[in-house]
């Protein structure tokens, strides 16, 4: 296995500092290194001595530094990394990255790097969702810098919400993702991934609809790991309220006839696999009002006759020309999961079903974990309980196996059960 790579970790002044000892001792464990840095109000909260012990070398903490200069300037050390980590990135950190501030020792590495940045934002809800941490957070985003987390739960200041920094294991993860990306290959550059993701909405008249809770959070996961692989991904998406991915192409759809013309346009040109995340409407109203529907005053409500809708998933399985060689498909299941999944892999025609739970109990529907499990013709792997974005990569990274394997992808058996 290739040495997991150097970590220049720059811990910021916020409660999860502590979580950084972990995400030292994990990495150190996995045969990395780590390069400590800490700005001063991060000394509140962990203490260099703890730091340096655990990363097992000595903490960088001031700009003015006459020995550390001496033996390693700042320049080389923001460039001697293969990935620069701050965690937690505060509010007030990334504001200084956002607009080139550099007035110690993190902000100046940061700006003199040219090594890939991670952030772990950790923040107040209030602050995380302040329009001026957004608009930094995009700036960073168009800046190259990539995101792991914010979580969303109870916070040491008593509030709930989105804010909390994402766990050591996760930063590792997207740290490596990172990592791989930086020093390629990348497996999948020039292969084309088509993709649906979110519900759909299907109108009843102008102004109501039918949907589902699908967030849209695994599908955008799942197509930016992608497209961190290398691939071309086309993505056509339902109104999902989950932010759409980044670097891939976007087609915006309402409702499931129009996701099927979407995906058909879209498989004009050819694509090496697509994958269904889609959470499609089985149903839409036979016809829609044109125009508002009213209570007519004899209390009878008004009769909404449903009819089925295309099954996108299949109809792509199922064509002779033009289907990409390994077409995956997700269950969504309340019980039964893997009986009803396997069967729905041969109802549908296609190679991969990815089998989730979305029972009320399991909160994965609008949630930010899911437990799969991937079905094929050679049998089921279930896959343990995991952040939606670790799941995405490593689902990522099986469709890459897949698709650079010598012989393509196996064909899901012909004439399968309808
Ligand atoms: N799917 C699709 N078009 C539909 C319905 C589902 O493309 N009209 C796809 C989904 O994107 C997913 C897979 O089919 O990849 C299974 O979706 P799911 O909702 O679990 O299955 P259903 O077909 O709705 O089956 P059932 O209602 O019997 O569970």
């Amino acid at each position: 296995m290739a040495e997991p790579g150097r970590i220049l970790l720059i811990i910021g002044g916020g409660v999860a500092a502590y979580k950084c000892l972990d995400l030292i001792r994990r990495w150190r464990e996995r045969g990395g290194t780590v390069t400590p840095v800490m700005t001063r109000a991060a000394e509140e909260f962990v203490t260099p001595l703890s730091v340096s012990a655990l990363a097992g070398e000595a903490v960088h903490r001031d700009l003015f530094d006459l020995t550390a200069e001496a033996e390693m300037g700042h320049i080389q050390l923001s460039r001697a990394s293969d990935v620069i980590v701050v965690a937690p990135a505060t509010a007030d950190l990334m504001g200084k990255m956002a607009h080139g501030l550099a007035n110690d020792l993190a902000s100046t590495l940061l700006m003199a790097t040219d090594a890939p940045v991670l952030i772990a934002p950790a923040m107040n809800v209030r602050m995380w969702e302040h329009p001026a941490t957004q608009r930094n957070l995009a700036t960073l985003q168009a800046d190259g810098v990539t995101v792991v987390g914010p979580g969303t739960g109870a916070m040491a200041c008593g509030e709930y919400g989105p804010g909390r920094m994402a766990e050591p294991l996760e930063i590792l993860e997207a740290a490596e993702a990172v990592i791989a990306a930086r020093r390629g290959p990348r497996p999948l550059s020039g292969k084309r991934i088509l993709m649906t993701s979110g519900p759909t909405h299907e109108p009843i008249d102008p102004v109501r609809y039918i949907a589902n809770r699908s967030s849209g959070a695994q599908g955008t996961a799942l197509a930016e790991a992608l497209a961190a692989l290398g691939a071309d991904v086309h993505f056509v998406t339902g109104p999902a309220t989950h932010r759409r991915p980044k670097g891939v192409t976007v087609v915006e759809v309402e409702s499931a006839r129009d996701m099927l013309a979407a995906v058909e346009a879209g498989l004009e040109t050819p694509a090496d696999a697509a994958v269904f995340a889609a959470a499609v409407a089985d149903w839409r109203t036979a016809s829609a009002a044109g125009s508002k529907m009213k209570k007519d005053g004899s209390g009878q409500p008004p009769p909404l006759t449903l009819a089925e809708n295309p099954d996108i998933l299949r109809t792509i399985s199922r064509r002779d020309a033009g289907r990409p060689p390994l077409v995956v498909g997700f269950a969504a299941e309340t019980d039964d999961v893997i009986a009803h999944a396997t069967a729905k892999r041969l109802r549908k025609g296609c190679d991969w079903i990815v089998a989730n739970d979305v029972s009320p109990a399991s909160g994965v529907m609008g949630g930010t974990e899911n437990a799969v499990t991937i079905i094929t013709a050679d049998g089921s792997e279930s896959w343990e309980r995991a952040p939606k974005d670790a799941v995405a990569r490593r689902l990522a990274a099986r469709i890459a196996a897949a698709l650079t394997e010598d012989s393509p992808a196996p064909r899901a058996a012909a004439g399968g059960a309808s």
